[in-house]
């Protein structure tokens, strides 16, 4: 999820590799770190910014032709220079830098700590320096000790390693994390993303997964995890610099939305056991006990995270049989809200630093409450005060409007559901299955929705001159039309509204006209006849329709225009039908020539009152 430099050539290493750090920098990340060869292996790490990394570097006058760098967006252990990357074996032989999530790096951890290994961070990642370690002291050369170390990972990994007795060789290994590889006159680097070398060559090779290269001054060897020669591919980048960071789209929100397959896989990575029915959350663990005991649950965050909980408000009464209240944090703690010992407050931030969300928590806090944190940034202010909680591991959202982020709080939402559900005793083992089977198919159900992006583009090309919308939504569906509607106002500045399909005859249908389009959601659920019944009073009144549904025809509701989306269980269903709407804001503010990334009067995190 985050950065990775390598190089090795006739350059001193360290200022290449800072040079490369810094160009990843917009990716977001906690903490820095790199790693040089000369002779012996010499690590210089620094939480925080590059600039503290710099400002170490200073004093140590690396020398090297050869290393390795890497910015931490953290998803296991909080961020602090001890688990900042690279990390290193016990000999001080063996460093590795790694973008993703080694889902089985505990049972890892144990096997290769009861052979003696010390570890020395808190993260997944470390265990890949030991495994490499041990199967060289195994007897295996470099090669083969980092191939049968793969083949004992589950996870994700975009890997490079460096030894201290291979001068002028790097090997870098990809599994669901991109890699790219650059090709030099007698030089070549190794990177997460191609925005980080282009500016030294544009002759590169990108890794594709299971593959394993040795980058050495001299030239490239590929193999991969399960055949010997793997074909060279050779691209000529004709990028320029700036697209490089954005890979081939436009704007980071367009590549966050396009991402979310990816990141619906990282959020439920390790949490969805299909075989024995269940959801893992190991962060819940912990308080398995008082969860138990609770009577009701109160979900707080702020837009998009408020949104999101809305949904979980459904998820979690149905399928766990508990009492949630959904609040915006800044009212919640106003409010004297009746909070006890039996009450868990939930709060959902992407950032983990939204100042009325930490209050709300300090509030339940005071009145002794459970207090749980769904975070996307590891460590943050929420994250380190509640009791318990769960990451999403969606990566770092560059984009001020919430896409990836909302889609994962869903999906774990979904999960927590299960969790609580099956803790409880109240959940079905065959409803549980039934939702962790739709949890492990979504991926691919969203990949057909981003497929299927041109429906989407005609309609915002369409209505680009629309100057209002209202967004319609009943059930699972409201919190949908809710978010469509802050989506398309933050980033486009056309004014919209969300509201549950049931609240229009009590007045906002006074505003439709046929200068007033509405967005409907009505997908194939259990209010679907109910909603189109909206959508044919709407019709009565001349407003233009589009109907966001999955079945394959809307004729009978007479909408003008119709994105389908793939059908799944109406809890889950959510995660579907927002993918459009992100889509028809993006579009919408491009069309207007506004950048979607830097919406006007919006920052990233708000952590002001
Ligand atoms: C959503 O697109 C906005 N960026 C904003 O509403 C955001 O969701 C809200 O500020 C909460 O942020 P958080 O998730 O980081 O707490
Ligand atoms: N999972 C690793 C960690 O938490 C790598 C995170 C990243 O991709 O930056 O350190």
């Amino acid at each position: 999820m985050c950065g990775i430099v390598g190089y090795v050539g006739n350059k001193q290493a360290a200022p290449v590799l800072m040079g490369g750090l810094r160009k990843l920098e917009y990716r977001g990340y906690d903490s820095a770190g790199v790693c040089i060869q000369n002779g012996r292996l010499t690590t210089v790490r620094s939480e925080g910014k590059i600039a503290a990394l710099d400002l170490k570097l200073a004093k140590h006058h690396l020398q090297g032709t050869s290393g390795i760098a890497h910015t931490r967006w953290a998803t296991h252990g909080v961020p602090e220079e001890r688990n900042a990357h690279p990390h290193r074996d016990c000999s001080g032989s063996v460093a590795v830098v790694h973008n993703g999530i080694i889902e089985n790096f505990l049972e890892l951890r144990e096997e290769l700590t009861g052979k003696g290994h010390i570890f020395h961070s808190d993260t997944d990642s470390e265990v890949l320096a030991h495994l490499i370690e041990h199967e060289m002291e195994a007897g295996l050369p470099a090669l083969q000790a980092i191939r049968a170390s793969l083949a004992c990972v589950r996870g994700t990994y975009g890997l490079v390693v460096i030894f201290k007795d291979l001068p002028q060789t790097l090997f870098t290994a990809r599994m669901g994390s991109p890699l790219v590889i650059g090709i030099g006159d007698g030089e070549h680097y190794i990177a997460s993303d191609p925005s980080a070398i282009i500016e030294h060559t544009r002759d590169v090779m990108f890794l594709d997964d299971g593959e394993i290269a040795c980058v050495s001054s001299e030239g490239i060897t590929l193999c991969a995890l399960d055949r010997e020669d793997v074909p060279h591919r050779i691209q000529h980048l004709d990028w320029e610099v700036e697209t490089a960071s954005r890979g081939e789209h436009a704007h980071f929100m367009l590549k966050e939305i396009m991402e979310q397959p990816q990141v619906i896989e990282n959020s439920i990575r390790g949490r969805v056991d299909l075989i024995g029915g269940r959801a893992v959350l190991g962060g819940l663990d912990d308080v398995r006990d008082r969860l138990k005991e609770i009577d009701r649950i109160v979900i707080v965050g702020c837009g998009s995270a408020y949104y999101a909980g809305l949904v979980g408000e459904y998820l979690i009464e149905e399928l766990a049989g508990i009492s949630v209240e959904v609040e915006l944090a800044s009212e919640f703690r106003y409010r004297k809200p009746i909070i006890t010992e039996r009450t868990a407050v939930l709060a959902v931030s992407q950032s983990g630093e939204t100042a009325d969300t930490l209050e709300a928590i300090v509030e339940a806090k005071r009145k002794r409450a459970l207090t749980l944190g769904l975070v996307n940034t590891v460590g943050s202010s929420i994250a380190r005060a509640t009791d318990a909680g769960v990451y999403n591991h969606a990566g770092p959202e560059i984009g001020v409007a919430s896409t990836k982020a909302f889609v994962s709080q869903m999906t774990v939402l979904s999960l927590i559901a299960v969790y609580l559900g099956q803790l409880r005793g109240f959940l079905p083992e065959s409803k549980a299955r039934e939702v962790l089977a739709g949890l492990h198919e979504m991926p691919e159900l969203v990949e057909k929705v981003l497929a299927n992006r041109g429906q989407v583009t005609r309609v915002a090309e369409k209505y680009r001159g629309m100057e209002n919308c209202l967004f319609l939504g009943r059930k699972y569906q409201a919190p949908i039309a809710y978010e469509g509607a802050l989506k398309l106002k933050e980033v486009s500045y056309i004014h919209a509204e969300g509201y549950s399909s049931g609240e229009m005859k009590h007045g906002p249908i006074a505003l439709i006209d046929k200068s007033f389009p509405s967005i409907v959601l009505c997908p194939q659920d259990s209010v679907y006849e109910k909603t189109c019944s909206n959508i044919s009073e709407l019709r009565a009144r001349k407003g233009p329709i589009i109907a966001v549904t999955t079945c394959g025809s809307m004729s009978h509701v007479q909408a003008d225009d119709v994105i389908i989306v793939p059908h799944t269980m109406e809890a889950l269903q959510p995660i579907l039908t927002v993918i459009p709407l992100q889509l028809i804001a993006y579009e919408a503010a491009v069309a207007r020539g506004l950048d979607p990334d830097k919406p006007r009067n919006l920052a990233k995190s708000v952590t002001v009152e």
